[in-house]
């Protein structure tokens, strides 16, 4: 998509949602562009009903983390398994920072106009790229389920409080070494780059690090591929070298990547 369609797309929604505004109630009890959470618009709360309806889903139970382009709930299967759904916004999505990552990837050639389908393609798209991970045996959320913009996967934590993040963990040389290994096994076996690897996007299980938010993960032969890699590549070498820990050269681990 070139800038100047971007552009003229992103003009057509801001008057389309400023005409929907000056709209009133409806009768079935939806005020147009309403929403409850900033994520709970009719179109995602019947879709809640249909993948209850389809036994993928029985009952959500609450928010997990409301964040500015999705909102991730704590809900259960009908076996009252953990899951999580993250529940991308419609309304208010920041699709231009978005479509850099979407464009220049072979599995994505055809992106159809409009917000609505640009976050559908997106939550397919980090579904394929979880499940791709996942294939390929690299530690990752188990998902499950897409559809429309409702991704769903397994809870990763308890009692609907999730893993800590590295982050949020204590980390040691261990950590330091199974990050950068998830970077070259992301690369090398499913043939992906992240895109947003950091501390934020890990959770350190008791079984390991665990990698999750691939939204924004790319191909391999996207163009923009070697910038990703070496900057999720410094990103995680920041975090650690904040942390204290002695540190390989990132160039050096770039290129033993790529190699
Ligand atoms: N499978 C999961 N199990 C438990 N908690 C989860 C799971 N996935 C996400 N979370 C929680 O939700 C938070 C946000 O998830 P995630 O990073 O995927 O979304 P995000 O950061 O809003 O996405 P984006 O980077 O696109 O804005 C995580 O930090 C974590 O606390
Ligand atoms: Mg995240």
């Amino acid at each position: 998509m070139s800038d100047n369609s971007e552009k003229k797309i992103e003009l057509k929604i801001k008057s389309k949602l400023e005409q929907k505004k000056k709209k009133k109630t409806l009768d079935d009890g939806f005020k147009k562009n309403k929403v409850v959470n900033e994520v709970l618009d009719k179109i995602t709360i019947l879709q809640l009903y249909d993948l209850i309806n389809s036994k993928i889903i029985s009952y959500v139970n609450g928010v997990v983390k409301a964040g500015k382009e999705s909102v991730v709930f704590w809900a259960k299967d009908p076996e009252e398994n953990d899951i999580a759904l993250k529940i991308y916004l419609v309304t208010t999505s920041n699709f231009k920072k978005r479509s850099q990552y979407l464009t220049g990837d072979p599995r994505f050639t055809s992106v159809k106009k409009g917000t609505k389908n640009i976050v559908y393609l997106w939550a397919r798209k980090e579904f394929q790229n979880i499940s791709k991970c996942y294939d390929c045996g690299i530690p990752v959320v188990k998902p499950r389920h897409v559809s429309k913009n409702i991704l769903i996967m397994d809870f990763e934590g308890k009692d609907g409080k999730p893993e800590n993040t590295l982050l949020e963990s204590e980390i040691d040389e261990n950590d330091y070494h199974q990050s950068i290994e998830l970077i070259s096994d992301l690369f090398k076996k499913a043939k992906l780059v992240h895109g947003d690897f950091s501390e934020y996007n890990i959770f350190k299980t008791k079984n390991g690090l665990k990698l999750f938010d691939l939204g924004s993960a790319v191909d391999r032969t996207h163009p923009n591929t070697m910038n990703f890699l070496k900057r999720d590549i410094n990103n995680i070498t920041n975090f650690f070298v904040k942390r204290g820990l002695t540190v390989e050269n990132p160039a050096d681990i770039l290129e033993r990547i790529t190699k």
